[in-house]
C-alpha cells in the first residue's frame, strides 16, 4: 500500500512551514560568499548570545555523554525567581514552538476549532490542522489584534485561542488592559495562550500573571530564541497555572530540551545587562529602519518588537533581489501580504547596508 493512503489524512494537505533561508543555502544557491551574506529574515538577535550563555554552552559539552534533565530543574527555579512564579508553574519546550505543539497534543480533537489573528506566527495554524481541528482566522484590524470579534468568533467547538503579542509579522502589540479583559471574558472552555516571544524588546511588556493567580485557563509562551540570542539551541517556555503545567508536561518526551540549551538559557539569565544592551541597540535600529523608510518614501508597519514590515509592492521580487545582493529577509505572501516584506532590525552596519539595497533594488 502507498504510505500517503496510510497517514492521517490531515498530514496529505498541511501546508508547508516556509523558514527564513539560512545563509549558507543562499550562498550555494546562489553562488555567494557566505561571508559577505546578511540575515534579516528570521527575526534572531544580530548581537548573538550573551558571552556567558556561549561559555556555558560550551562548558556543558563535557557532560555530553549524559541524558539532560528533563526535568530542567536548574531553569525552572531560575525562571521562577526571576518571574516570581513557582517552578511548577513552568513547562521547557524545544524552543516555544514545541510547547504550541505540546497543546495541541494535550487539548487538540478532530473537528475542535482554535481562534487565532490573520495573520499572526504560522504555526499556530499548522499546529491546528495537524491534529484535524479547524483555524478559525479573524482578520487583524490596523495591523494588530481585533479581540473584540476574536471573542466573538469563539463557538462551543473553541478549545484554544492564540494571541500573539508583539504579534509577528506585524511588530504590533495589544495592551495590558485589553489582553487582561479578553482573557477574563472567555467561556470556561477555552484556552488561551498568549505568545509574548518578543516581550523583553517592550518596555513595559503586559504582566498576564494575574490571570494565572486567578486560575484562569491561561498559558502565556516565551523562547530564548530572540532577546537571547539562541535560536540554535532551541529552548523556549511555557508558564500558567501549576496543574496545566504539570499536563502538559505529561505529553513531552522524556528529554525534550537539550542539556546544552538549558546550561546556556540559564546563563543567560544571569546576564541581564546583555539583554538590555540588546533592548536599547533593537530600539536605535528600529528607529534607523524607519527613519531609512521615510527617507525612502516607503510605507511601514510601527513595531515595538525586533523586526519591520516593510511596503515595496511586490515583496516576492524584492526579496528576491535582495538576496541576489546577499540580503536575506522575509516575504510575507504566505501570510497574505504579498506587497511586504519583513526584515528583522540587525545592527547599525547591517541596517545601512540594508537600507541601501533596498534603496537599489527599489530604484
Ligand atoms: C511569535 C512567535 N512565537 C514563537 C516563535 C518560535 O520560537 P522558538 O524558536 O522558541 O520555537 C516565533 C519564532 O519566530 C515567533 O515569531
Amino acid at each position: 500500500m502507498k504510505f500517503a493512503s496510510l497517514v492521517n489524512p490531515a498530514v496529505l494537505t498541511q501546508p508547508v512551514y516556509e523558514p527564513g533561508k539560512p545563509i549558507e543555502d543562499v550562498a550555494r544557491e546562489l553562488g555567494l560568499d557566505p561571508a559577505g551574506i546578511i540575515k534579516l529574515a528570521s527575526n534572531e538577535n544580530p548581537f548573538g548570545p550573551s558571552p556567558r550563555a556561549a561559555a556555558a554552552a560550551t562548558a556543558a559539552l563535557a557532560q555530553g555523554a549524559l541524558y539532560p534533565d528533563g526535568g530542567c530543574y536548574a531553569l525552572r527555579q531560575k525562571l521562577a525567581a526571576a518571574r516570581g512564579l513557582g517552578a511548577d508553574q513552568f513547562i521547557v519546550g524545544n524552543g516555544s514552538n514545541e510547547i504550541i505543539e505540546l497543546l495541541g497534543h494535550a487539548l487538540l480533537r478532530p473537528g475542535d476549532e482554535v481562534v487565532m489573528g490573520a495573520p499572526a506566527f504560522v504555526v499556530y495554524k499548522l499546529v491546528t490542522l495537524v491534529f484535524g481541528a479547524k483555524a478559525v482566522e479573524v482578520p487583524l484590524v490596523q495591523h494588530r489584534h481585533d479581540l473584540g470579534r476574536m471573542a466573538a468568533a469563539i463557538t462551543p467547538r473553541t478549545r484554544l485561542v492564540f494571541v500573539c503579542s508583539p504579534n509577528n509579522p506585524t511588530g504590533t502589540a495589544n495592551t495590558e488592559a485589553e489582553l487582561l479583559a479578553f482573557a477574563r471574558a472567555l467561556p470556561p472552555h477555552v484556552v488561551a495562550v498568549f505568545d509574548e516571544a518578543y516581550a523583553e524588546y517592550v518596555a513595559d511588556a503586559p504582566d498576564l500573571r494575574p490571570l494565572l493567580r486567578e486560575g484562569r485557563n491561561v498559558v502565556c509562551l516565551r523562547t530564548f530564541s530572540k532577546i537571547y540570542g539562541l535560536a540554535a539551541l532551541r529552548i523556549g517556555y511555557g508558564y500558567a497555572a501549576a496543574e496545566i503545567s504539570a499536563l502538559l508536561n505529561r505529553v513531552r518526551q522524556p528529554f525534550n530540551v537539550n542539556a546544552i540549551a538549558q546550561a546556556a538559557a540559564v546563563a543567560a539569565l544571569d546576564d541581564p545587562e546583555f539583554a538590555a544592551h540588546c533592548v536599547r541597540e533593537n530600539r536605535a535600529g528600529l528607529a534607523q529602519l524607519e527613519a531609512g523608510c521615510r527617507a525612502l518614501g516607503r510605507e511601514f508597519v510601527p513595531s515595538v518588537a525586533n523586526f519591520l514590515l516593510i511596503h515595496v509592492g511586490d515583496g516576492l521580487r524584492v526579496f528576491d533581489a535582495l538576496q541576489r545582493r546577499g540580503v536575506i529577509v522575509r516575504p510575507v505572501k504566505s501570510y497574505g501580504l504579498p506587497e511586504w516584506v519583513r526584515v528583522t532590525v540587525g545592527t547599525r552596519g547591517q541596517n545601512e547596508r540594508l537600507l541601501a539595497e533596498l534603496a537599489t533594488v527599489l530604484g
